[in-house]
C-alpha cells in the first residue's frame, strides 16, 4: 500500500503553512458575480473615469444603442450642466462577440478637489465624480488582480468604505480570459467605484487575450475599453504611460509588451524619468504586473527579464515604490536594488490579492529571504496616503470577511528628501551609464 501520495504531501505542507498563522483562517475562492445591464439600450453602462492630462478627465462608457452620441454634460450642481464635451467611440469584435459602442470623452479643464455631476450621452442616471487635489495630502488605493467574485465584491466594499482620490491597479482586471461578456460584467460590477473616482490601470497577463493567427497582437478588449492617458504622456502605446497627481509622478509600465533596451517602452521610460522634476513631484511610484521580487512559490522568476532590463534606470531615478500584482498574496520588501537591501532603492510591494477566481497563492519559500519584510496570502487592498513631500503612510488592508483589518503598515520617507540618496543628475543618456 502506498502511504505517501504526492497529494497527501501537498496537503500536509498546506496544513503546516495555514497552521503557521493560527489567528486567521485562510479563505477559499468564492463564486463569480455576473452583473446584467437592466436599463435601456441607450443608457450608459460600465461607466469609468480616468485622469487624462493636466486638469482633464476621460469618461468612458458603453451603450448597446449605436446611435447614442459620445457626449458628456457636466457641472458643479446636480441636474445643472453648464459644460459639455464630445469625444470618440470605438467597438471591437472577438470571434462571434461584438462589443457595444465604447465611448471615450475628455472633459475639462476641471477644478481640483471638486465634485462634478455628469450625464453620459444624454441618457440614464446622473453620476458624480470628484477630482483629485492639486497638492498634498493625496490618497491612493491600490488593488490588483481583481476579477469578479464575491471576494472582489468584498474588496470593493472595503475600498468604497473609505475616501480616496485615485485608484491604482497593477494589472489583471476582469479575468474574462477570451470570454468577452465577462468584460461587460466586470465593468458593471466596478461601476459604482469607477464612475466616482479615477481608476488608473495597467495590463496583466489576463488582459493579453491573444489567439494564434486570428488575434496575434492581443489587448483587443483592454485597449478598446480601458483607454489610459498614453498620448497625454508622450507614449505611443496604451500599455505604458505616466501621469501626475498632486506631488506624485506615477508610471504605469507594461509587463507584457517589449521592455528591452531597444524597445519603444524603454526609450519612452528613459525620457519620462528624465522629465520628472522632483521639486514639483517629490514622489515617484511605478506599477508593473509581474513582480521583480517575489518569495512566493507562484510565478517565480516571471518578472526577472524585465527587472534586468529596467531596474537600473528606475534605481538611478530614485523611484520610491514599485507596486506589482500577479501573485495572489501580499508581500512587502525593504528598499532593494539588484537583489540586495539598498537604502536608495525602491520599496517593492506585491498586491495581487484583490479577490479573483483563481484563489490565493498560499506557499512562500522558507526561510523568508532577509529582504522580504512582510508576507501573507490573504485577500485585501492597499492604501497609500501621501501627507507631504517627505512622508507617506502605506498600509495593507486584509479582508477579514466583512471587516477590513490593517495587516501591515509602514511610514515611507521620499528618496527625493534623503540627503544620503541624492539623485544623480538624470538625463536619458546618464540613466543608461553603468553605476
Ligand atoms: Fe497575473
Amino acid at each position: 500500500m502506498k502511504i505517501f501520495s504526492p497529494h497527501l504531501l501537498v496537503f500536509f505542507f498546506l496544513f503546516i503553512v495555514v497552521r503557521s498563522s493560527p489567528e486567521y483562517t485562510r479563505p477559499d475562492p468564492r463564486p463569480l458575480i455576473l452583473r446584467q445591464h437592466d436599463r435601456s439600450d441607450s443608457d450608459p453602462q460600465q461607466v469609468h473615469i480616468s485622469l487624462a492630462g493636466k486638469d482633464y478627465m476621460r469618461v468612458s462608457w458603453i451603450t448597446s444603442d449605436k446611435k447614442v452620441e459620445s457626449k458628456v454634460e457636466y457641472g458643479k450642481t446636480t441636474g445643472k450642466y453648464d459644460a459639455s464635451a464630445t469625444g470618440e467611440s470605438t467597438s471591437y469584435r472577438y470571434f462571434f462577440y461584438k462589443s457595444g459602442k465604447i465611448h471615450h470623452v475628455k472633459i475639462g479643464p476641471l477644478e481640483h478637489n471638486t465634485t462634478y455631476y455628469y450625464m453620459c450621452g444624454g441618457y440614464g442616471p446622473e453620476f458624480t465624480l470628484r477630482t483629485p487635489p492639486s497638492a498634498f495630502p493625496v490618497e491612493f488605493t491600490v488593488a490588483g488582480d481583481l476579477g469578479q467574485t464575491e471576494w472582489t465584491e468584498s474588496t470593493l466594499t472595503h475600498i468604497g468604505a473609505k475616501d480616496y482620490d485615485v485608484l491604482l491597479l497593477p494589472g489583471d482586471l476582469s479575468y474574462a480570459d477570451l470570454h468577452q461578456p465577462l468584460w461587460d460584467s466586470f465593468g458593471r460590477l466596478v461601476q459604482p467605484y469607477t464612475s466616482t473616482r479615477p481608476w488608473m490601470v495597467t495590463q496583466g497577463n489576463h488582459e493579453v487575450e491573444t489567439f494564434p493567427i486570428i488575434y496575434p497582437h492581443g489587448f483587443k478588449a483592454y485597449n478598446a475599453r480601458w483607454l489610459m492617458p498614453h498620448q497625454e504622456s508622450g507614449s505611443k502605446s496604451n500599455l505604458y504611460y505616466s501621469f501626475d497627481v498632486a506631488g506624485a509622478h506615477i508610471i504605469m509600465l507594461g509587463s507584457y509588451t517589449d521592455f528591452d533596451s531597444n524597445s519603444d517602452q524603454y526609450n519612452w521610460l528613459q525620457a519620462d524619468l528624465a522629465s520628472v522634476d522632483r521639486t514639483k513631484t517629490p514622489w515617484v511610484f511605478v506599477l508593473i504586473h509581474a513582480p521583480w521580487y517575489n518569495s512566493n512559490l507562484a510565478h517565480r522568476g516571471e518578472g526577472e527579464s524585465m527587472r534586468k532590463a529596467m531596474e537600473q534606470i528606475l534605481y538611478k531615478a530614485r523611484v520610491d515604490v514599485i507596486f506589482a500584482g500577479h501573485v495572489h498574496a501580499y508581500e512587502r520588501f525593504t528598499r532593494v536594488y539588484d537583489n540586495k537591501a539598498d537604502q536608495c532603492g525602491p520599496v517593492h510591494v506585491t498586491i495581487g490579492d484583490g479577490g479573483n477566481r483563481e484563489g490565493l497563492a498560499m506557499l512562500f519559500e522558507n526561510p523568508s529571504p532577509s529582504i522580504s519584510l512582510y508576507r501573507e496570502p490573504s485577500f485585501g487592498h492597499g492604501r497609500l496616503r501621501v501627507f507631504n513631500s517627505t512622508h507617506a503612510q502605506w498600509s495593507w488592508q486584509r479582508n477579514n470577511d466583512s471587516d477590513s483589518v490593517t495587516g501591515d503598515e509602514i511610514w515611507l520617507e521620499s528618496l527625493s528628501s534623503s540627503s544620503v540618496c541624492k539623485q544623480p543628475k538624470v538625463s536619458p543618456k546618464s540613466l543608461n551609464d553603468e553605476l
